[in-house]
């Protein structure tokens, strides 16, 4: 009995090893580089839990035209495209991200006992 108590937890303890491995990779670490003197930690942004349900246009574009055509050949980086000053109706890359980010999460209403983040701790913790 007290081997078979021994060995469940081995078990259990891989399977969550091996879980946290597998969400880590599905993280993405965001601290850009553009933003010289930063003034907030920067933010892990769960990407495939997004795009699990999100389609990829909803966050990633290349406009032609007016109308988004972008697919996976495309650029994905905002800092490419976004400068940290806003060029006419390319906003900054600041509140690109903030627009983004924050505007799909009020706009949202989550599933009964989630909430989504809003508050600038929620994205930007302190390591
Ligand atoms: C909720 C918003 C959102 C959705 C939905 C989304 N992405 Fe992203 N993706 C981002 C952001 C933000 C970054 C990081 C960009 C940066 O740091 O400048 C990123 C980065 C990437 C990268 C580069 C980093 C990496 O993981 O290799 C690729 C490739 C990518 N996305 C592809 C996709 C594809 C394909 C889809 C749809 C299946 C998708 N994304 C859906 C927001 C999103
Ligand atoms: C290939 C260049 C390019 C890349 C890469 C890019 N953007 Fe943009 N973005 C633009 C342009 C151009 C506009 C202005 C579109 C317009 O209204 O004419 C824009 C507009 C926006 C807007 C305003 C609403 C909208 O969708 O038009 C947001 C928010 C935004 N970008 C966020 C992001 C984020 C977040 C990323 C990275 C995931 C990103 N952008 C990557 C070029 C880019
Ligand atoms: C188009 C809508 C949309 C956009 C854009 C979006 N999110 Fe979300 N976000 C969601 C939804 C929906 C959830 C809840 C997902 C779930 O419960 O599986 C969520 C959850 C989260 C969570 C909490 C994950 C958890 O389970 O605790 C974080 C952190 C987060 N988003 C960060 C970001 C960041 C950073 C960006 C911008 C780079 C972003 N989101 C862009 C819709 C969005
Ligand atoms: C939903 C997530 C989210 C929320 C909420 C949010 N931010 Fe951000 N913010 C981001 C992302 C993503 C970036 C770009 C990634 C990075 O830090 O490089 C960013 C970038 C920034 C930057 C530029 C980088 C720096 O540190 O200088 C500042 C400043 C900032 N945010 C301040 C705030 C403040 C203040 C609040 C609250 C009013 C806030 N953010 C709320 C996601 C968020």
């Amino acid at each position: 009995m007290k081997n078979r108590g021994i060995l469940l937890m081995i078990v259990l303890a891989i399977f969550i090893i091996a879980t946290c491995a597998y969400a880590q990779e599905e993280m993405l670490k965001m601290e850009h580089k553009a933003f010289e003197n930063r003034q907030r930690p920067g933010v892990t942004f769960p990407h495939a839990q997004h795009f699990a349900t999100i389609e990829c246009t909803a966050c990633h574009h290349f406009y032609v035209d007016g109308e988004n055509v972008w697919d996976e050949s495309r650029e994905t980086n905002c800092a490419t495209c976004h400068g940290l000053k806003a060029e006419g109706k390319k906003m900054g890359l600041m509140k690109a991200f903030h627009e983004n980010c924050v505007g799909c999460h009020r706009e949202t209403k989550p599933a009964a006992g989630k909430s989504l983040p809003v508050t600038c701790g929620e994205c930007h913790k302190k390591k």
